[in-house]
């Protein structure tokens, strides 16, 4: 052994390769008497994204969220959040967290700023200290004027805007929020969106419930959609919206000759008599739009209007659980239903336990 070998580098990139797990659960259940609330349900949420559980009034977020933040017991599964496990270190695992709950915990007979100083005081942080990060706090989420006001007189932007400043008190590194944008007009929404994009980029974990299918598309780096107490599908939005069959080209004409020389030139378009439309299922590509053009420019036609339907992810829940429960969002431009006679499949799934039940609902 003359040539000593130097040390390549290691075989495998120790602790950093995989992403820490903030939120690990496999086979959670939970049920209330026979109604079973949650029936196994997997979740792994990488530290410093934000998840989204999304699901309809009634689909168990709120159980969830409880569960996770050690508030209810479980009936089963395995549970770590903030690296530790629940059944074993809860208090590890709230000190490590912060909640928002679906219903407020601002105390409306104090100030906000008391609100604030009790949350100080429940953290053990000492009197100059709690002064110190409440002041900070009430800044950040611009409640300084509301401040001295009782909590009682403020909108109700502003009160979640409190309880979310409330729970960063005990600097948590993974934040539960339930529902925290119902009930908000757009305005307020946007603000809270805002601070959830702050939030994560500090670091900070999110796990966000919500019935509102864009706000999971706007702020979500991964979707569960919950339905039945199980998880039907997971995935980024782009995954999901792939799950779903349904963008296209539509076509739209005021001359009548015009509509009917341009479906007999695409024979793919699904007609639309009475609008004097077309659909033609498509991806939205550049390709494929083109493709619509020559096809336009060969039968010399010339349509009014053309517009482009991605699939949102109300099309996705549609397939998904058969319902439009969820549909308080954005809501899509046209009625996307029966819009894709045999437009191409939807690709593979995301979700290794979409049940099967969702999939004969695919459109
Ligand atoms: N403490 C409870 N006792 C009995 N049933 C409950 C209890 N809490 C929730 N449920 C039921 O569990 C289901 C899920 O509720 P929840 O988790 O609040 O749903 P979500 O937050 O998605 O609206 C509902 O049918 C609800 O009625
Ligand atoms: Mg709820």
């Amino acid at each position: 052994m003359t040539t000593p070998t130097t040390p390549a580098t290691p075989a495998t990139p120790t602790t950093s390769a995989p992403r820490e797990l903030a939120i690990a659960a496999t086979g959670l259940r939970k049920a209330y008497g026979d109604k079973t609330v949650l029936d196994g349900i997997d979740l792994a949420v990488p530290a410093g994204t934000v998840f989204s559980l999304l699901g309809p009034n009634g689909a168990g977020k709120t159980t969830a969220v409880q569960i996770l933040t050690t508030l209810i017991g479980a009936d089963a599964g395995e549970l770590r959040v903030g690296g530790h496990d629940l059944a074993s270190a809860p208090d590890a695992v709230r000190a490590a967290i912060g909640v928002t709950g679906q219903f407020s915990a601002v105390d409306n007979l104090i100030t906000g700023e008391e609100n604030m100083l009790l949350m100080a005081d429940l953290h053990h942080l000492g009197r100059r200290e709690g002064r110190r990060v409440t002041a900070e706090l009430l800044e950040r989420f611009d409640l300084v004027e509301a401040a001295r006001k009782p909590a009682s007189t403020y909108s109700g932007g502003m009160r979640r805007r409190l309880d979310i400043a409330m729970t960063l008190v005990g600097e948590p590194r993974v934040i539960f929020l339930d529902e925290p944008t119902t009930g908000l007009d757009p305005r307020s929404r946007h603000t809270m969106w805002g601070i959830i994009r702050e939030l994560v980029a500090g670091g900070v974990t999110v796990f966000l419930t919500t019935q509102y299918l864009d706000e999971a598309d706007e702020l979500a780096d991964r979707i569960a959609v919950l339905h039945g107490g199980r998880i039907v599908a997971q995935g980024t939005a782009e995954e999901l919206k792939r799950l779903v069959p349904g963008g296209h080209v539509r076509l739209r004409f005021t001359d009548p000759v015009a509509y009917e020389s341009a479906a007999a030139a695409l024979r793919d378009a699904v007609r639309d008599d009475g609008a004097l439309s077309l659909q033609i299922p498509s991806n939205g590509s550049q390709r494929e739009l083109r493709a619509v053009l020559d096809w336009l420019d060969a039968a010399e036609v010339e349509a009014d209007e053309l517009t482009v339907h991605t699939p949102d992810l109300d099309d996705v829940f549609f397939a998904l659980t058969g319902s439009t429960t969820a549909a308080d969002s954005t809501t899509s431009d046209s009625t996307t239903s029966g819009s894709n006679a045999g437009s191409t499949a939807p690709a593979a799934r995301t979700a290794a336990d979409s049940t099967a039940d969702s999939k004969e609902t695919v459109r």
